[in-house]
């Protein structure tokens, strides 16, 4: 039905109007370098020589510039995209954050409500969820993304996929387009600088790195964005090999697929394109349907078309696909259907979205470390003492890419903890200002902390710190940090260290000596009452890191899928010539999967329902998990898997399940993973799927460096 509605539109085009639906523009605000005039921009609006802008928000913005593009020709509806990551309004928490909860329904429900706001207020089309598998702390983007691990991020790829778009596309206007991006292997941009060139094994990539895109296309995602990156020498918007071959070949995806800002001229400058034209033709016969503010379609496409370097067939082609959603849309129905004022408002107004907010933000809270079960606080009668320059910040709880946060309404750990405090009295000093670049309100600080029982410190990265072009080489708290630690720590109080950041850091001293540490990442709208709530145990934490934090920068690239070596490290003290440095153990600081609780789990009784599995066949692990602490929490129990020997050398450990349990005290619950041949799989050297027959071992546990239980299971054909 829509095929052959675009078909007959489609008839009417000229190749002008057929390049414009693949030119995208952004409007006033800018994610990237632009080389247009505003007012240029609007004239080909009119014009017909645009089919999407981004970074236009708003329904009065909208609706104005979409009655520009029907009074084109064809009036051909526009589609607006914005980056809409983690809340349009309802700050949520920062991505990799939320996936430190691991609860793939409170990450879908976050998405959807930052898709409702958003298509509340005009938007049809997201450029989220960031599917990037990252190793690498250093690359600023790591906060936009599920962390490193594979199985973890294809999980929450697909659950913020069906978050963002709802049940059916188009079907009801609380729901946007999403994408996945950046397609492909971003993630491990060399040296963990932005925008870098990749390097890895096809081995590598089909592991590790795409399948979180295979699992966003499964859940149905409309669009893909490729990336600014080259991929073993081949920009991966010129990319056939990863657009055709891949995505629209093997994976048979019928979505459009968007360039990055410019990616499409960048590949001038990457010695891949001649110039802006040899870029048009090339990204597009490689795959790339939609050009975001890089001229070249707009320029040279029309010419390549008539010059035969472009098939009038793979330009239809295109077109197609992005036409086929702006009716999915219903735009073609109504222009305006995203943008309705009366719903803004009372979308944008909906306070159900803060309990949403909250919920989240503590469930991606990680207790890092709480030595001598210090916390929670008491609320009896104590002087605490909020001391740092996180404490009192509004803006950095709500982390990069916000779009239309309420600031005012954002709130602090200080306002959060002075409304959660009871009988306790809170007094507060900032030390110095975020950034921390002078010590001079350290004396304030410490007198104040003098005169208080225990001390609450926010420290960590400021917002800007993280996300796009925020890569560092050092990635230890920013300025004098862990000097101000250190002063407060000469008090002889107890001290308790919230953190906030969009990415692992490095603080060994604070680690060595905090009595507690809480990751609250960039927590978002509802960061002040979450961060409150887990420190005086109104909520008890259960996050677990989805990457690790290493010890130092000279450890990273550092994840938890690590392979034996033929030189294993089988004693700490004993190193000479095994696979380990000479000035750092190799474990991180913190691993993957690592996060602690106000209460105890025991793990016992693994049992196997057969300790052999063959052709067809599925083997049941169950175990008994017990709370045998105190107070009633929740714990992510993980599944761990080693193929001990292979064709093709396997990791130490890969998880291949994961569940949320929560257990009252003194609770018990048998928990069980279906184990079948898909899980035992991985790419061979031919890069085919499949299960070579051999033992494996099984391990479940808490953290993937603290493993419970374990048992052998043998794969005979
Ligand atoms: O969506 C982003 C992308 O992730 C990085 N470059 C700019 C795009 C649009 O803002």
């Amino acid at each position: 039905q829509i095929d052959r509605k675009v078909d007959e539109l489609m008839k009417k085009m000229t190749v002008a109007e057929k390049v414009g639906q693949l030119h995208q523009l952004s409007g006033r605000q800018f994610t990237g370098p632009t080389s247009s005039e505003y007012a240029d921009k609007l004239a080909d609006i009119r014009n017909g020589k645009v089919g999407s802008m981004l970074n236009v928000k708003g329904v009065a913005d909208t609706r104005e510039i979409q009655a520009l593009a029907l009074q084109s020709r064809l009036k051909i509806p526009l589609l607006f995209s914005l980056d809409v990551i983690h809340g349009y309004q309802t700050v949520f928490p920062v991505p990799l954050g939320e996936s430190a909860s691991w609860d793939l329904d409170a990450i879908e429900l976050s998405a959807h409500i930052a898709a409702r706001e958003a298509a509340a207020a005009g938007i049809h089309w997201t450029f989220a969820p960031m599917v990037d598998v990252a190793r690498d702390p250093r690359w600023g983007r790591v906060m936009e993304g599920a962390g490193e691990d594979t199985y973890l991020g294809s999980k929450i790829a697909a659950a913020r996929v069906r978050g963002f778009q709802g049940k059916k596309l188009g079907a009801a206007t609380d729901s946007v387009m999403a994408t996945a991006k950046h397609f492909a292997a971003y993630g491990a941009a060399i040296a963990g600088r932005d925008y870098n060139a990749v390097d890895m094994s096809n081995q590598q990539l089909y592991e590790t790195y795409l399948p979180p895109f295979k699992a966003a296309a499964d859940a149905g995602v409309a669009t893909f964005m490729n990336s600014f990156n080259t991929l073993n020498g081949v920009p991966a918007t010129g990319s056939a090999f990863l657009q055709r071959d891949i995505l629209k070949g093997a994976w048979n995806y019928k979505g459009f697929v968007v360039s990055d800002w410019g990616s499409v001229r960048e590949m001038v400058p990457h010695g891949y394109a001649s110039d802006l034209a040899d870029a048009a033709v090339k990204a597009i016969n490689a795959g790339n349907d939609m050009d975001m503010e890089g001229y070249a379609y707009s320029q040279h496409l029309e010419a390549a078309v008539k010059s035969g370097k472009v098939k009038m067939a793979t330009l239809d082609a295109a077109v197609h696909r992005v036409l086929y959603k702006k009716f999915e849309l219903g735009l073609f129905d109504d222009p305006y259907r995203y943008s309705d004022a009366a719903r803004e408002k009372s979308v944008l107004g909906d306070q159900s979205h803060r309990a949403a907010a909250l919920d989240v933000a503590q469930k991606s809270i990680v207790l890092l470390k709480n030595e001598s079960h210090f916390l929670p606080l008491s609320r009896e009668a104590r002087r605490i003492a909020v001391i740092g320059p996180l404490a009192d910040s509004q803006r950095d709880l709500e982390g990069g890419w916000v779009v239309q946060g309420e600031r005012a309404k954002v709130v602090s750990i200080l306002e959060g903890m002075r409304s959660h405090a009871g009988k306790a009295e809170i007094s507060y000093a900032a030390a110095c200002k975020p950034g921390c670049a002078s010590s001079e309100g350290f004396a304030d600080a410490v007198a104040t902390a003098a005169r208080s029982d225990v001390i609450v410190l926010a420290v960590g990265e400021t917002w800007d710190l993280s996300g796009e072009a925020k890569s560092r080489t050092d990635i230890t708290l920013p300025g004098q940090q862990e000097a101000l630690f250190a002063a407060l720590k000469a008090t002889g109080k107890p001290i308790v260290v919230v953190m906030l950041a969009g990415r692992p850091l490095v603080f060994n001293s604070i680690a060595d000596q905090a009595d507690a540490i809480v990751y609250a990442w960039f927590p978002g709208s509802e960061g002040g009452n979450a961060v409150a709530n887990v420190l005086f145990g109104d909520y008890n934490p259960s996050g677990k890191l989805p990457i690790t934090f290493p010890r130092s920068v000279g450890q990273i690239p550092l994840s938890y899928v690590q392979y034996n070596t033929g030189r294993p490290v089988t004693d700490e003290k004993n190193v000479v010539y095994k696979s380990a440095y000479i000035d750092s153990v190799n474990t991180p600081r913190y691993a993957f999967g690592h996060g602690l609780s106000y209460t105890d789990f025991k793990y016992s009784g693994l049992t196997l329902s057969s300790p052999t599995m063959g052709k067809g066949q599925k083997v049941t692990l169950s175990f008994d998990l017990a709370n045998s602490g105190k107070v009633e929490g929740t714990e992510i129990v993980q599944l761990y898997l080693r193929d001990m020997v292979s064709s093709v050398v396997r990791p130490l450990k890969e998880l291949k399940g994961f569940e949320k349990v929560h257990l009252k005290p003194g609770e018990t619950r048998r928990v069980s993973f279906t184990i079948d041949r898909d899980t035992l799989s991985f790419f061979n050297s031919q890069l085919t799927w499949g299960a070579e027959a051999g033992d494996f071992k099984l391990m479940v546990g808490s953290a993937s460096d603290d493993i419970r239980l374990e048992s052998n299971l043998t794969l005979t054909q």
